[in-house]
C-alpha cells in the first residue's frame, strides 16, 4: 500500500438537498491514491451528488468527505475552488465546455485559473502547447483552433477529457461520459483516459450505469449497496 493519503476518504456521510430528504448516504469508502474506480448506480441513485460531494461543491449534511487528506468541507470557500481546481480534474455529465472559445482554449482553462496546476505542466511546455499535446493526443489534431459548439458529442467529449486531465491533477473524476457514445468509440475513449490518467499516476473515479464497463477497472462500487451497507 503506497504511504500516499488516500484519493477519497468517506466516513459517516449523508445528504440532502433539503432538510429531511436525504438522498445520499454512505458510512465508509476509501479511494487509495492510483486506484482506478468504477461506480455504477441507477439513475438518481445519487452518483452526481456523490461527486458533488467529493468535488467539494456540496457540503455534507454529516460526516466527512476527504480528498487527499483535506476535508473541503473546512476550508474558506474561496480556498475550496482553489484545491477542487488544483487536484481535482473534473469530466462532467454535460461537458460543460465554454462555448465561444476554442478547443485548446477550453483545454487549457484549468491551468489558466490555478497557478499550482499550470506549474505541474512538465516538459517546458507552455500552457497553450501543453493544451495542443493533448489535443493531439486525444485525436482532436485536427481542431484545435475550432469552436466548440462545431464539434460532434464524441469530439466535445474528448475535449472535456483533455480539460480534466491538464495540469496533472490526483483525481479525475467523470460522470457518466461515455452515455452517448457508440460501443467503438466508447472503448476507444476509455483506453485514452486510462493510458493518460495511468501517464500522470491519476486516480480516476468513473461513474456509469453501463455495468459491462466495470470489468476494465480495479473495483466496481454500486451506489445502492453504499446506501445500505457502506463501502469498504
Ligand atoms: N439540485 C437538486 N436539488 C434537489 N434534488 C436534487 C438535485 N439534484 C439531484 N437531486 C435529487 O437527488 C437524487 C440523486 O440525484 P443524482 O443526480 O445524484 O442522481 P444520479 O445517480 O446521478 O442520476 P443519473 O444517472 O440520472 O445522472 C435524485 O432523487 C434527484 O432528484
Ligand atoms: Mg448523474
Amino acid at each position: 500500500m503506497s504511504d500516499r493519503p488516500a484519493a477519497i476518504a468517506i466516513e459517516d456521510l449523508v445528504f440532502g438537498y433539503r432538510p429531511g430528504r436525504e438522498v445520499l448516504r454512505l458510512d465508509t469508502l476509501t479511494v487509495a491514491a492510483g486506484d482506478r474506480v468504477f461506480l455504477h448506480g441507477p439513475s438518481g441513485s445519487g452518483k452526481t451528488t456523490l461527486l458533488g460531494l467529493i468535488a467539494g461543491v456540496l457540503t455534507p449534511t454529516e460526516g466527512r468527505v476527504r480528498i487527499l487528506g483535506q476535508d473541503l468541507a473546512t476550508l474558506p470557500s474561496s480556498q475550496r475552488d482553489g484545491y477542487r481546481g488544483t487536484h481535482i480534474g473534473y469530466l462532467f455529465q454535460l461537458f460543460n465546455l465554454i462555448p465561444y472559445l476554442s478547443v485548446t482554449e477550453n483545454i487549457a482553462l484549468p491551468c489558466r485559473l490555478h497557478a499550482k496546476r499550470r506549474a505541474r505542466i512538465g516538459g517546458g511546455l507552455d500552457i497553450a502547447s501543453e493544451a495542443e499535446r493533448l489535443a493531439v493526443r486525444l485525436e482532436l489534431g485536427q481542431f484545435l483552433t475550432t469552436p466548440v459548439t462545431e464539434l460532434s458529442v464524441g469530439q466535445q467529449q474528448r475535449v472535456a477529457a483533455a480539460r480534466a486531465l491538464i495540469g496533472a491533477p490526483e483525481l479525475i473524476i467523470a460522470d457518466e461520459p461515455t452515455s452517448a457514445l457508440d460501443t467503438d468509440l466508447r472503448d476507444r475513449f476509455l483506453e485514452l483516459l486510462f493510458e493518460c490518467c495511468d501517464e500522470a499516476k491519476a486516480t480516476l473515479l468513473f461513474v456509469s450505469h453501463d455495468l459491462a464497463l466495470g470489468t476494465r477497472f480495479h473495483r466496481v462500487l454500486s451506489l445502492p449497496t453504499l446506501n445500505t451497507a457502506g463501502g469498504r
